[in-house]
Protein backbone atom coordinates (compact mmCIF):
# COMPACT_ATOMS: atom_id res chain seq x y z
CA UNK A 1 0.00 0.00 0.00
CA UNK A 2 2.77 2.93 1.12
CA UNK A 3 4.49 1.81 -2.27
CA UNK A 4 1.14 2.42 -4.41
CA UNK A 5 0.69 5.54 -3.00
CA UNK A 6 4.09 6.51 -3.49
CA UNK A 7 3.61 5.93 -7.20
CA UNK A 8 0.86 7.68 -6.89
CA UNK A 9 2.20 11.03 -5.64
CA UNK A 10 5.15 10.80 -7.61
CA UNK A 11 2.50 10.95 -10.70
CA UNK A 12 0.99 13.46 -9.28
CA UNK A 13 4.10 15.40 -8.60
CA UNK A 14 4.96 14.67 -12.10
CA UNK A 15 2.03 16.46 -12.94
CA UNK A 16 2.11 19.18 -11.30
CA UNK A 17 6.01 20.03 -12.47
CA UNK A 18 4.50 21.15 -15.98
CA UNK A 19 5.38 24.79 -16.17
CA UNK A 20 1.93 27.60 -15.88
CA UNK A 21 0.85 28.12 -19.08
CA UNK A 22 -2.12 30.69 -19.19
CA UNK A 23 -3.84 31.92 -21.65
CA UNK A 24 -3.87 35.54 -22.12
CA UNK A 25 -6.64 37.75 -20.62
CA UNK A 26 -5.74 40.17 -23.24
CA UNK A 27 -8.39 39.19 -25.98
CA UNK A 28 -10.98 39.22 -23.47
CA UNK A 29 -12.76 42.72 -23.84
CA UNK A 30 -15.50 42.51 -21.08
CA UNK A 31 -17.54 45.76 -20.14
CA UNK A 32 -17.75 46.74 -16.52
CA UNK A 33 -21.58 46.66 -17.30
CA UNK A 34 -24.09 45.35 -19.71
CA UNK A 35 -27.41 45.94 -21.11
CA UNK A 36 -30.16 44.02 -22.69
CA UNK A 37 -29.91 43.56 -26.50
CA UNK A 38 -33.52 43.96 -27.69
CA UNK A 39 -34.46 45.16 -31.45
CA UNK A 40 -30.57 45.13 -32.13
CA UNK A 41 -29.61 47.39 -29.47
CA UNK A 42 -28.22 47.23 -25.76
CA UNK A 43 -31.01 49.07 -23.41
CA UNK A 44 -31.31 49.58 -20.24
CA UNK A 45 -33.70 47.22 -18.04
CA UNK A 46 -37.04 48.77 -17.37
CA UNK A 47 -36.29 47.32 -13.72
CA UNK A 48 -33.25 49.42 -13.29
CA UNK A 49 -31.54 46.45 -11.61
CA UNK A 50 -28.38 44.70 -12.46
CA UNK A 51 -26.61 41.75 -10.75
CA UNK A 52 -23.09 40.90 -10.89
CA UNK A 53 -21.37 37.86 -12.67
CA UNK A 54 -18.41 36.18 -10.92
CA UNK A 55 -15.53 33.97 -12.19
CA UNK A 56 -15.75 31.12 -10.36
CA UNK A 57 -11.74 30.43 -10.55
CA UNK A 58 -11.34 33.54 -8.21
CA UNK A 59 -14.64 34.34 -7.10
CA UNK A 60 -13.67 38.07 -8.36
CA UNK A 61 -16.94 39.96 -10.01
CA UNK A 62 -15.94 40.37 -13.96
CA UNK A 63 -19.31 42.59 -14.67
CA UNK A 64 -23.00 43.73 -13.99
CA UNK A 65 -25.53 42.68 -15.61
CA UNK A 66 -29.24 44.08 -16.25
CA UNK A 67 -31.47 41.84 -14.54
CA UNK A 68 -34.80 41.73 -16.73
CA UNK A 69 -38.57 41.90 -15.13
CA UNK A 70 -41.62 40.91 -16.98
CA UNK A 71 -41.76 44.17 -18.45
CA UNK A 72 -38.21 43.86 -19.88
CA UNK A 73 -39.45 41.04 -21.44
CA UNK A 74 -42.60 41.66 -22.59
CA UNK A 75 -40.52 44.61 -24.55
CA UNK A 76 -38.41 41.65 -26.02
CA UNK A 77 -41.13 39.24 -26.89
CA UNK A 78 -43.10 42.65 -28.90
CA UNK A 79 -39.57 43.33 -30.71
CA UNK A 80 -39.41 39.63 -31.93
CA UNK A 81 -43.00 39.61 -33.17
CA UNK A 82 -42.91 42.33 -34.82
CA UNK A 83 -39.51 41.41 -36.79
CA UNK A 84 -41.11 37.90 -37.04
CA UNK A 85 -43.92 39.46 -38.89
CA UNK A 86 -42.42 42.55 -40.79
CA UNK A 87 -39.19 40.78 -41.37
CA UNK A 88 -38.24 37.36 -41.05
CA UNK A 89 -41.05 35.17 -41.99
CA UNK A 90 -41.15 37.67 -45.28
CA UNK A 91 -37.29 37.09 -46.34
CA UNK A 92 -36.38 34.29 -48.59
CA UNK A 93 -35.07 31.84 -47.32
CA UNK A 94 -31.67 32.26 -49.01
CA UNK A 95 -31.70 35.46 -47.49
CA UNK A 96 -32.06 34.18 -43.92
CA UNK A 97 -28.91 32.16 -44.75
CA UNK A 98 -26.70 34.28 -45.34
CA UNK A 99 -27.17 36.09 -42.04
CA UNK A 100 -26.71 33.08 -40.25
CA UNK A 101 -23.67 32.41 -42.27
CA UNK A 102 -22.02 35.68 -41.09
CA UNK A 103 -22.58 34.91 -37.74
CA UNK A 104 -20.96 31.92 -38.17
CA UNK A 105 -17.83 33.55 -39.60
CA UNK A 106 -17.89 36.30 -36.76
CA UNK A 107 -17.87 33.81 -33.88
CA UNK A 108 -14.86 32.19 -35.78
CA UNK A 109 -12.88 35.60 -36.09
CA UNK A 110 -13.63 35.90 -32.67
CA UNK A 111 -13.23 32.73 -31.33
CA UNK A 112 -10.37 33.40 -28.95
CA UNK A 113 -11.67 35.95 -27.56
CA UNK A 114 -15.37 33.95 -26.79
CA UNK A 115 -13.21 31.17 -25.59
CA UNK A 116 -11.29 33.00 -22.85
CA UNK A 117 -14.72 34.88 -22.05
CA UNK A 118 -16.18 31.49 -21.47
CA UNK A 119 -13.65 30.14 -19.30
CA UNK A 120 -13.33 33.54 -17.10
CA UNK A 121 -17.17 33.39 -16.59
CA UNK A 122 -18.23 29.44 -15.93
CA UNK A 123 -14.78 28.32 -14.85
CA UNK A 124 -14.25 25.57 -17.81
CA UNK A 125 -10.53 24.64 -18.65
CA UNK A 126 -9.37 27.15 -22.05
CA UNK A 127 -8.69 23.93 -23.62
CA UNK A 128 -12.19 22.92 -23.50
CA UNK A 129 -13.94 26.26 -24.32
CA UNK A 130 -11.13 26.99 -26.89
CA UNK A 131 -11.16 23.51 -28.94
CA UNK A 132 -14.56 21.93 -28.26
CA UNK A 133 -17.28 24.88 -27.49
CA UNK A 134 -16.42 27.69 -29.42
CA UNK A 135 -15.92 25.81 -32.44
CA UNK A 136 -18.60 23.46 -31.93
CA UNK A 137 -20.71 26.71 -31.43
CA UNK A 138 -19.66 28.17 -35.13
CA UNK A 139 -20.68 24.60 -36.36
CA UNK A 140 -23.92 24.61 -35.28
CA UNK A 141 -24.65 28.05 -37.09
CA UNK A 142 -22.51 26.95 -40.38
CA UNK A 143 -24.85 24.37 -40.45
CA UNK A 144 -28.10 25.28 -39.91
CA UNK A 145 -27.26 28.16 -42.42
CA UNK A 146 -27.03 25.48 -45.15
CA UNK A 147 -30.81 24.23 -43.85
CA UNK A 148 -32.11 27.38 -44.82
CA UNK A 149 -32.77 27.01 -48.18
CA UNK A 150 -33.02 23.53 -48.33
CA UNK A 151 -36.72 22.63 -46.08
CA UNK A 152 -38.22 21.42 -48.80
CA UNK A 153 -35.30 18.19 -48.96
CA UNK A 154 -35.35 18.36 -45.12
CA UNK A 155 -39.55 17.88 -45.67
CA UNK A 156 -40.26 16.30 -48.69
CA UNK A 157 -43.80 16.87 -49.93
CA UNK A 158 -44.66 18.90 -47.00
CA UNK A 159 -44.59 23.04 -46.21
CA UNK A 160 -42.44 23.70 -43.42
CA UNK A 161 -43.86 27.00 -41.61
CA UNK A 162 -42.15 28.26 -38.93
CA UNK A 163 -44.10 28.95 -34.94
CA UNK A 164 -43.33 32.45 -34.43
CA UNK A 165 -41.46 33.75 -31.40
CA UNK A 166 -39.50 31.01 -30.04
CA UNK A 167 -38.49 31.52 -26.01
CA UNK A 168 -35.21 29.75 -25.14
CA UNK A 169 -33.81 29.34 -22.02
CA UNK A 170 -30.13 28.06 -21.41
CA UNK A 171 -28.27 26.79 -18.59
CA UNK A 172 -24.72 27.83 -17.54
CA UNK A 173 -22.63 24.27 -18.50
CA UNK A 174 -22.08 25.09 -22.46
CA UNK A 175 -23.47 28.91 -22.34
CA UNK A 176 -22.12 29.68 -26.28
CA UNK A 177 -23.24 26.24 -27.31
CA UNK A 178 -26.39 26.09 -25.65
CA UNK A 179 -26.92 29.40 -27.25
CA UNK A 180 -25.74 28.65 -30.82
CA UNK A 181 -28.36 24.59 -30.49
CA UNK A 182 -31.43 26.89 -30.06
CA UNK A 183 -30.69 30.30 -32.15
CA UNK A 184 -29.12 28.41 -35.20
CA UNK A 185 -32.13 26.32 -35.97
CA UNK A 186 -34.45 28.60 -34.77
CA UNK A 187 -32.99 31.52 -37.65
CA UNK A 188 -32.94 28.82 -40.18
CA UNK A 189 -36.61 28.13 -40.12
CA UNK A 190 -37.69 31.39 -39.74
CA UNK A 191 -38.69 32.20 -36.46
CA UNK A 192 -37.19 35.08 -34.25
CA UNK A 193 -35.64 34.69 -30.97
CA UNK A 194 -35.82 35.59 -27.31
CA UNK A 195 -32.74 34.00 -25.32
CA UNK A 196 -31.85 33.53 -21.41
CA UNK A 197 -28.77 32.50 -20.93
CA UNK A 198 -28.06 31.18 -16.77
CA UNK A 199 -27.45 34.03 -14.33
CA UNK A 200 -23.88 32.61 -13.46
CA UNK A 201 -22.77 32.58 -17.15
CA UNK A 202 -24.63 35.53 -19.33
CA UNK A 203 -21.09 37.01 -20.74
CA UNK A 204 -21.31 34.55 -23.91
CA UNK A 205 -24.48 35.41 -25.07
CA UNK A 206 -23.92 38.76 -24.69
CA UNK A 207 -20.82 38.47 -26.71
CA UNK A 208 -22.79 36.76 -29.76
CA UNK A 209 -25.54 39.67 -29.03
CA UNK A 210 -22.27 42.27 -30.48
CA UNK A 211 -21.75 39.67 -33.12
CA UNK A 212 -24.91 39.67 -34.23
CA UNK A 213 -25.20 43.95 -34.21
CA UNK A 214 -21.97 43.45 -36.59
CA UNK A 215 -23.32 40.47 -38.51
CA UNK A 216 -26.34 43.08 -39.42
CA UNK A 217 -29.18 41.13 -38.01
CA UNK A 218 -32.35 42.83 -38.70
CA UNK A 219 -33.19 44.42 -35.31
CA UNK A 220 -35.63 41.90 -33.16
CA UNK A 221 -34.81 39.07 -34.91
CA UNK A 222 -32.36 37.57 -32.04
CA UNK A 223 -33.28 39.65 -28.76
CA UNK A 224 -30.94 38.72 -25.52
CA UNK A 225 -32.19 39.29 -22.05
CA UNK A 226 -30.44 38.42 -18.83
CA UNK A 227 -31.82 38.08 -15.32
CA UNK A 228 -32.32 34.68 -13.43
CA UNK A 229 -35.22 32.19 -12.63
CA UNK A 230 -38.19 34.81 -12.37
CA UNK A 231 -36.99 36.25 -15.89
CA UNK A 232 -36.81 32.41 -17.50
CA UNK A 233 -40.76 32.21 -15.88
CA UNK A 234 -41.94 35.18 -17.66
CA UNK A 235 -40.47 34.03 -20.82
CA UNK A 236 -42.31 30.94 -20.56
CA UNK A 237 -45.70 32.28 -19.08
CA UNK A 238 -45.48 35.37 -21.81
CA UNK A 239 -48.76 34.84 -24.14
CA UNK A 240 -46.94 35.79 -27.60
CA UNK A 241 -44.65 33.18 -27.19
CA UNK A 242 -45.50 30.17 -29.22
CA UNK A 243 -42.73 27.81 -28.35
CA UNK A 244 -40.07 27.28 -25.37
CA UNK A 245 -36.88 25.62 -25.82
CA UNK A 246 -34.96 24.80 -22.64
CA UNK A 247 -31.72 23.08 -20.64
CA UNK A 248 -31.48 22.93 -17.65
CA UNK A 249 -32.52 20.69 -14.44
CA UNK A 250 -35.68 18.47 -14.63
CA UNK A 251 -37.34 20.46 -11.62
CA UNK A 252 -37.76 23.52 -14.00
CA UNK A 253 -38.29 21.27 -16.96
CA UNK A 254 -41.51 20.16 -14.88
CA UNK A 255 -42.57 24.11 -13.59
CA UNK A 256 -42.16 24.52 -17.44
CA UNK A 257 -44.37 21.87 -18.67
CA UNK A 258 -47.14 22.90 -15.86
CA UNK A 259 -46.89 26.18 -16.74
CA UNK A 260 -47.70 25.49 -21.15
CA UNK A 261 -49.67 22.55 -20.45
CA UNK A 262 -53.19 23.39 -21.82
CA UNK A 263 -51.57 27.00 -24.02
CA UNK A 264 -50.83 26.02 -27.67
CA UNK A 265 -46.84 26.69 -26.54
CA UNK A 266 -44.70 24.17 -28.54
CA UNK A 267 -41.66 23.22 -26.24
CA UNK A 268 -38.33 21.21 -26.16
CA UNK A 269 -37.17 19.98 -22.95
CA UNK A 270 -33.52 18.51 -22.17
CA UNK A 271 -32.79 17.91 -18.61
CA UNK A 272 -30.91 15.82 -16.53
CA UNK A 273 -28.94 12.35 -16.85
CA UNK A 274 -27.55 9.54 -15.04
CA UNK A 275 -25.32 8.19 -18.09
CA UNK A 276 -24.12 4.37 -17.75
CA UNK A 277 -20.88 3.54 -19.07
CA UNK A 278 -20.39 0.08 -19.40
CA UNK A 279 -17.02 -1.83 -19.90
CA UNK A 280 -17.31 -5.50 -20.75
CA UNK A 281 -14.52 -7.72 -20.52
CA UNK A 282 -13.11 -7.97 -24.40
CA UNK A 283 -13.20 -4.41 -23.95
CA UNK A 284 -9.86 -2.23 -25.27
CA UNK A 285 -8.87 -1.63 -21.34
CA UNK A 286 -6.87 1.49 -21.83
CA UNK A 287 -9.02 3.47 -24.61
CA UNK A 288 -11.79 2.46 -22.15
CA UNK A 289 -10.15 4.10 -19.20
CA UNK A 290 -9.64 7.05 -21.20
CA UNK A 291 -13.43 7.07 -22.50
CA UNK A 292 -14.56 7.09 -18.77
CA UNK A 293 -12.07 9.53 -17.38
CA UNK A 294 -13.33 12.26 -20.30
CA UNK A 295 -16.85 10.89 -19.76
CA UNK A 296 -17.06 11.87 -16.26
CA UNK A 297 -14.26 14.65 -15.23
CA UNK A 298 -14.77 16.62 -18.81
CA UNK A 299 -15.87 20.08 -18.05
CA UNK A 300 -15.64 19.14 -13.89
CA UNK A 301 -18.72 16.72 -15.11
CA UNK A 302 -21.05 19.56 -15.54
CA UNK A 303 -22.19 17.81 -18.21
CA UNK A 304 -25.88 16.73 -18.93
CA UNK A 305 -24.58 13.31 -20.41
CA UNK A 306 -21.93 12.90 -18.29
CA UNK A 307 -21.09 9.11 -18.23
CA UNK A 308 -21.71 9.15 -13.89
CA UNK A 309 -22.19 5.54 -13.72
CA UNK A 310 -19.55 2.91 -14.29
CA UNK A 311 -21.02 -0.87 -14.58
CA UNK A 312 -17.48 -3.21 -15.27
CA UNK A 313 -17.59 -6.61 -15.55
CA UNK A 314 -16.71 -8.48 -12.63
CA UNK A 315 -13.73 -10.03 -14.38
CA UNK A 316 -11.85 -6.88 -15.65
CA UNK A 317 -12.87 -4.64 -12.49
CA UNK A 318 -9.86 -4.92 -10.38
CA UNK A 319 -7.46 -4.14 -13.66
CA UNK A 320 -10.05 -1.08 -14.55
CA UNK A 321 -10.25 0.60 -11.62
CA UNK A 322 -6.42 0.29 -10.72
CA UNK A 323 -5.76 2.03 -14.21
CA UNK A 324 -8.72 4.76 -13.35
CA UNK A 325 -7.30 5.74 -10.13
CA UNK A 326 -3.72 5.95 -11.70
CA UNK A 327 -4.99 8.14 -14.41
CA UNK A 328 -6.84 10.02 -11.45
CA UNK A 329 -3.82 11.10 -10.16
CA UNK A 330 -2.48 12.43 -13.40
CA UNK A 331 -5.57 14.74 -14.15
CA UNK A 332 -4.77 18.34 -13.25
CA UNK A 333 -7.38 20.61 -11.18
CA UNK A 334 -6.34 24.32 -11.43
CA UNK A 335 -6.56 27.38 -12.83
CA UNK A 336 -9.03 27.19 -15.70
CA UNK A 337 -6.81 29.67 -17.97
CA UNK A 338 -3.70 27.79 -17.91
CA UNK A 339 -3.50 25.29 -21.14
CA UNK A 340 -2.76 22.47 -19.06
CA UNK A 341 -5.56 22.34 -16.95
CA UNK A 342 -7.51 19.00 -17.12
CA UNK A 343 -10.67 20.09 -14.76
CA UNK A 344 -11.12 23.67 -13.97
CA UNK A 345 -13.63 25.39 -11.66
CA UNK A 346 -17.02 24.48 -10.50
CA UNK A 347 -19.23 26.93 -12.03
CA UNK A 348 -20.98 28.25 -8.50
CA UNK A 349 -20.53 27.84 -4.68
CA UNK A 350 -24.43 26.15 -5.23
CA UNK A 351 -22.94 23.76 -7.10
CA UNK A 352 -19.87 23.37 -5.13
CA UNK A 353 -22.62 22.80 -2.29
CA UNK A 354 -24.85 20.19 -4.04
CA UNK A 355 -21.73 18.26 -4.94
CA UNK A 356 -20.50 18.34 -1.61
CA UNK A 357 -23.94 17.17 -0.10
CA UNK A 358 -23.49 14.33 -2.09
CA UNK A 359 -20.26 12.95 -1.52
CA UNK A 360 -22.01 12.74 2.39
CA UNK A 361 -24.72 11.26 1.36
CA UNK A 362 -22.57 8.08 -0.34
CA UNK A 363 -20.67 7.76 2.73
CA UNK A 364 -23.72 7.66 4.81
CA UNK A 365 -24.78 4.87 2.50
CA UNK A 366 -21.59 3.41 3.11
CA UNK A 367 -19.87 3.43 -0.31
CA UNK A 368 -16.37 4.13 -0.67
CA UNK A 369 -14.79 7.15 -1.70
CA UNK A 370 -11.12 7.82 -3.47
CA UNK A 371 -10.51 11.24 -4.09
CA UNK A 372 -7.67 11.92 -6.47
CA UNK A 373 -4.48 13.32 -4.31
CA UNK A 374 -3.98 16.62 -5.91
CA UNK A 375 -4.06 19.82 -4.09
CA UNK A 376 -6.93 22.73 -4.86
CA UNK A 377 -6.33 26.27 -5.24
CA UNK A 378 -7.24 28.48 -2.02
CA UNK A 379 -9.77 30.50 -3.72
CA UNK A 380 -12.35 29.73 -6.03
CA UNK A 381 -14.28 26.88 -6.27
CA UNK A 382 -13.02 23.16 -6.90
CA UNK A 383 -13.89 19.68 -6.33
CA UNK A 384 -11.15 16.54 -6.63
CA UNK A 385 -11.93 14.26 -9.00
CA UNK A 386 -13.65 11.18 -6.71
CA UNK A 387 -14.75 7.44 -7.38
CA UNK A 388 -17.49 5.61 -5.32
CA UNK A 389 -17.24 1.54 -4.79
CA UNK A 390 -19.28 -0.35 -3.17
CA UNK A 391 -22.23 1.07 -4.62
CA UNK A 392 -25.75 -0.01 -4.04
CA UNK A 393 -28.08 0.43 -6.97
CA UNK A 394 -30.76 2.41 -5.05
CA UNK A 395 -28.45 4.50 -3.89
CA UNK A 396 -28.85 8.36 -4.31
CA UNK A 397 -25.55 8.51 -5.79
CA UNK A 398 -26.15 6.47 -8.57
CA UNK A 399 -29.73 7.57 -9.06
CA UNK A 400 -29.41 11.26 -8.73
CA UNK A 401 -27.99 13.72 -11.05
CA UNK A 402 -24.75 15.61 -9.22
CA UNK A 403 -23.43 17.26 -11.83
CA UNK A 404 -20.01 17.28 -10.77
CA UNK A 405 -16.61 15.09 -11.19
CA UNK A 406 -17.90 12.27 -8.95
CA UNK A 407 -17.97 8.64 -10.38
CA UNK A 408 -19.82 5.64 -8.86
CA UNK A 409 -18.82 2.38 -10.23
CA UNK A 410 -20.22 -1.07 -9.75
CA UNK A 411 -19.75 -4.47 -11.49
CA UNK A 412 -21.91 -7.07 -13.33
CA UNK A 413 -21.58 -10.70 -14.57
CA UNK A 414 -24.27 -10.58 -17.45
CA UNK A 415 -25.88 -8.62 -20.28
CA UNK A 416 -28.82 -8.90 -18.89
CA UNK A 417 -28.40 -7.91 -15.53
CA UNK A 418 -26.30 -4.63 -16.55
CA UNK A 419 -29.08 -3.85 -18.54
CA UNK A 420 -31.30 -3.87 -16.22
CA UNK A 421 -29.15 -1.49 -13.72
CA UNK A 422 -28.10 0.69 -17.06
CA UNK A 423 -31.94 1.20 -17.47
CA UNK A 424 -33.22 1.79 -13.38
CA UNK A 425 -32.98 5.08 -13.18
CA UNK A 426 -35.47 8.05 -13.91
CA UNK A 427 -33.23 9.34 -16.55
CA UNK A 428 -32.24 8.12 -20.52
CA UNK A 429 -30.43 10.99 -21.39
CA UNK A 430 -27.70 8.71 -23.14
CA UNK A 431 -24.87 5.90 -22.34
CA UNK A 432 -21.80 4.13 -23.62
CA UNK A 433 -20.72 0.69 -23.87
CA UNK A 434 -17.21 -0.39 -24.48
CA UNK A 435 -16.50 -3.74 -26.00
CA UNK A 436 -15.00 -5.84 -29.40
CA UNK A 437 -17.48 -7.07 -30.07
CA UNK A 438 -20.08 -5.40 -33.11
CA UNK A 439 -22.94 -7.79 -32.41
CA UNK A 440 -22.94 -6.75 -28.37
CA UNK A 441 -22.69 -3.28 -29.20
CA UNK A 442 -26.28 -3.86 -31.25
CA UNK A 443 -27.90 -5.64 -28.90
CA UNK A 444 -26.83 -3.08 -25.92
CA UNK A 445 -27.81 0.03 -28.69
CA UNK A 446 -31.31 -1.21 -29.34
CA UNK A 447 -32.06 -2.16 -25.69
CA UNK A 448 -30.36 0.93 -23.81
CA UNK A 449 -33.40 3.24 -23.10
CA UNK A 450 -30.94 6.49 -23.88
CA UNK A 451 -30.84 9.23 -26.38
CA UNK A 452 -27.56 8.67 -27.29
CA UNK A 453 -25.52 5.81 -27.52
CA UNK A 454 -21.82 5.98 -27.61
CA UNK A 455 -19.71 2.92 -28.81
CA UNK A 456 -15.87 2.43 -28.13
CA UNK A 457 -15.91 6.16 -27.14
CA UNK A 458 -17.89 8.97 -25.48
CA UNK A 459 -19.09 12.53 -25.48
CA UNK A 460 -18.52 12.95 -29.38
CA UNK A 461 -21.17 15.41 -30.84
CA UNK A 462 -21.49 17.04 -33.81
CA UNK A 463 -24.27 19.09 -35.63
CA UNK A 464 -25.51 16.88 -37.98
CA UNK A 465 -26.53 14.61 -35.17
CA UNK A 466 -29.66 15.21 -33.22
CA UNK A 467 -29.28 14.47 -29.19
CA UNK A 468 -31.91 14.33 -26.78
CA UNK A 469 -33.76 12.12 -24.11
CA UNK A 470 -35.97 9.89 -22.87
CA UNK A 471 -38.10 9.92 -19.67
CA UNK A 472 -37.04 12.26 -17.07
CA UNK A 473 -34.38 13.43 -19.43
CA UNK A 474 -36.83 15.56 -21.46
CA UNK A 475 -38.38 15.03 -24.80
CA UNK A 476 -37.66 16.54 -28.31
CA UNK A 477 -34.53 16.72 -29.88
CA UNK A 478 -31.85 19.05 -30.88
CA UNK A 479 -29.30 19.06 -33.48
CA UNK A 480 -29.02 17.61 -37.11
CA UNK A 481 -32.33 17.60 -39.04
CA UNK A 482 -34.77 16.66 -36.09
CA UNK A 483 -33.54 20.03 -34.16
CA UNK A 484 -35.34 21.22 -37.57
CA UNK A 485 -38.53 19.58 -36.74
CA UNK A 486 -38.55 21.37 -33.44
CA UNK A 487 -38.75 25.03 -35.12
CA UNK A 488 -41.70 24.09 -37.37
CA UNK A 489 -45.39 23.20 -38.04
CA UNK A 490 -45.63 20.80 -40.85
CA UNK A 491 -48.59 21.41 -43.39
P1 LIG B 1 -31.82 25.48 -13.49
O1 LIG B 1 -32.66 24.50 -14.21
O2 LIG B 1 -32.39 26.22 -12.34
O3 LIG B 1 -31.26 26.58 -14.52
C1 LIG B 1 -31.28 26.47 -15.92
C2 LIG B 1 -31.85 27.73 -16.55
O4 LIG B 1 -33.23 27.84 -16.20
C3 LIG B 1 -31.19 29.03 -16.09
O5 LIG B 1 -31.13 29.92 -17.18
C4 LIG B 1 -32.17 29.54 -15.04
O6 LIG B 1 -32.12 30.93 -14.86
C5 LIG B 1 -33.50 29.13 -15.64
N1 LIG B 1 -34.61 28.99 -14.69
C6 LIG B 1 -34.57 28.73 -13.36
N2 LIG B 1 -35.82 28.65 -12.85
C7 LIG B 1 -36.68 28.86 -13.88
C8 LIG B 1 -38.10 28.88 -14.00
N3 LIG B 1 -38.90 28.66 -12.95
N4 LIG B 1 -38.65 29.11 -15.21
C9 LIG B 1 -37.87 29.29 -16.30
N5 LIG B 1 -36.51 29.29 -16.24
C10 LIG B 1 -35.92 29.07 -15.05
O7 LIG B 1 -30.51 24.72 -13.03
P2 LIG B 1 -29.53 25.09 -11.81
O8 LIG B 1 -30.29 25.44 -10.56
O9 LIG B 1 -28.56 26.07 -12.29
O10 LIG B 1 -28.82 23.67 -11.58
C11 LIG B 1 -29.44 22.70 -10.76
C12 LIG B 1 -29.18 21.32 -11.28
O11 LIG B 1 -29.75 21.17 -12.56
C13 LIG B 1 -27.72 20.95 -11.46
O12 LIG B 1 -27.15 20.52 -10.29
C14 LIG B 1 -27.83 19.89 -12.51
O13 LIG B 1 -28.09 18.65 -11.89
C15 LIG B 1 -29.01 20.28 -13.35
N6 LIG B 1 -28.62 20.96 -14.61
C16 LIG B 1 -28.73 20.28 -15.77
C17 LIG B 1 -28.32 20.86 -16.95
C18 LIG B 1 -28.40 20.14 -18.24
O14 LIG B 1 -27.60 20.41 -19.12
N7 LIG B 1 -29.35 19.26 -18.44
C19 LIG B 1 -27.73 22.19 -16.98
C20 LIG B 1 -27.72 22.86 -15.71
C21 LIG B 1 -28.13 22.24 -14.57
MG1 LIG C 1 -19.86 33.82 -13.95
Amino acid sequence: MATKNNTLKLKFDSARKYAPAPESKAAAKIDAKYDLFINGKFEKPLSKKYFATTNPANEEKLADVAEANAADVDKAVKAARNAYEKTWKKMPAKERAKYIYRIARVMQERARELAVIETLDGGKPIRESRDFDVPTAANHFFYYAGWADKLAYAFPNRNAHPLGVAGQIIPWNFPLLMAAWKIAPALATGNTVVLKPAETTPLTALKLAQIIQEADLPPGVVNIITGAGATGAAIVNHPDINKIAFTGSTDVGKIIQKAIAGTAKKATLELGGKAANIIFEDAPIDQAVEGVINGIFFNQGHVCCAGSRLYVQESVFKEVYRKLKDRLATLIVGDPLDKNTDIGAINSKQQLDTIHKYLKIGLKEGAEMYEAPCELPKKGFYCRPTIFTNVAQSSRIAQEEIFGPVLTIQTFRTDDEVLEKANNTPYGLSAGVWTDKGSKIFNMTTRLRAGVVWANTFNQFDPTSPFGGYKESGYGREGGLHGLNAYVNLV
